[in-house]
């Protein structure tokens, strides 16, 4: 019997209105625009209004979803959330988004896998719909990178910005949707890229906030490196999987953490410029949501078309890691 797959049927998006540009930031920390540009090709991000938390901009791109496909809340099955800024431990960041959105009739919970979160979620959402148990999942990734940077820190605070992003999964007709997916972990990262404070190893108390522990910890050249090995391997590997090449890749859409990175990546794999979604300049590292966000801005551009081999890769914290191919549907 031929296999159920699962397939994107509805996409949306939300970001804050406020931006943080690069020259703004030369008036926080001792960096340059041409620093930044160079370095990382980020030129401008959003960031969050004070009290505005990741199930706030999920809810909002949610909303961004009902404007553009026609979508009853109640007949979603199952919330899946990306983040690694939910709004609090608990209750989880999907059971404030079902509240907010009117899910009423699903189940839902977070996961947390950095910059692959969103990666992640997407094949886990994939295999409820394939084993034919769920209809309607939607997957969120969401963060609100600006509550955890310290701007006083210009190795870091230049690379991130808040955004959410929702895409809704379905069973997909003929041979459409979610093709493959390879999703890697490897625990001895967990020294190049973290957040100490807050957690059970160190809960909060005057002293981690005053040791600054409640902040993005990066050592950028260690994440460079295996980010630059890691994201590329995977995308080989399942093109290979697959029996395809980089030239049977209709878009590509990588995690967007430094543009040097990508161009790497995308070396590795020889595709051509027209191939790949760069929106790294707009909103620079949004954690689980420059994926989906990507998504929405190539549908946007007339750059996703049905029949299109849409080829996603991210890496993160963790260290997490990850490809997933798709023959797109919409
Ligand atoms: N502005 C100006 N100078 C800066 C700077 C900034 N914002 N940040 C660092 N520098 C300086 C450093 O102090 C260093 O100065 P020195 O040579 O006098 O010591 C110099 O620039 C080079 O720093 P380095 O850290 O070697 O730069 P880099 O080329 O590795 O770029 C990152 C730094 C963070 C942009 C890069 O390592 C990176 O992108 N890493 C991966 C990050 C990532 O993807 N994280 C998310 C994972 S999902």
């Amino acid at each position: 019997m031929k296999k159920t797959r699962a397939t994107i049927t509805a996409i949306g998006k939300y970001t804050p209105k406020r931006i943080l540009n690069n020259r703004d930031l030369e008036k926080i920390v001792d960096t340059s625009d041409e620093w930044i540009r160079s370095r990382t090709g980020m030129v401008e991000r959003h960031i969050a209004a004070k009290g505005e938390a990741s199930s706030d901009m999920a809810t909002a791109a949610f909303k961004d979803m009902r404007k553009r496909f026609k979508i009853d809340p109640e007949e979603i099955d199952l919330i899946i959330v990306a983040t690694i800024t939910p709004d609090m431990f608990f209750p989880s960041t999907a059971a404030l988004i079902q509240h907010n959105i009117g899910a009423r009739n699903a189940f839902g919970f977070d996961i947390s896998a950095a910059c692959s979160g969103f990666l992640y979620a997407l094949a886990i959402a994939a295999e409820f719909i394939e084993n034919g148990r769920y209809k309607k999942v939607l997957v969120v990734g969401s963060d609100t990178m600006s509550t955890i940077t310290d701007y006083t820190n210009r190795d870091t605070c230049i690379l991130f910005g808040d955004a959410a992003s929702v895409v809704l999964l379905e069973p997909a007709e003929e041979d459409y949707g979610i093709l493959d997916y390879i999703l890697k972990l490897d625990g001895s990262g967990k020294d190049f890229l973290y957040m100490a404070g807050g957690g059970s190893r160190n809960p909060a108390t005057h002293e981690t906030v005053d040791k600054k522990m409640h902040y993005i910890y990066q050592e950028g050249k260690s994440v460079f490196k295996f980010a630059v090995i890691k994201m590329a391997e995977v995308s080989v590997d399942l093109l290979k999987r697959n029996s395809l090449k980089g030239s049977d890749v209709g878009l590509f859409i990588p995690h967007q953490a430094n543009k040097r990175i990508i161009d790497a990546c995308v070396s590795r794999l020889k595709l051509k410029d027209e191939q790949v979604m760069i929106n790294i300049d707009k909103y620079a590292n949004t954690t689980a949501a420059t994926i989906p966000l990507g998504i929405v801005d190539a549908y946007d551009q007339g750059r996703l078309k049905k029949d299109d081999l849409l080829l996603m890769s991210a890496f993160g914290g963790g260290f997490t890691w990850g490809s997933v191919l798709v023959k797109w549907s919409l």
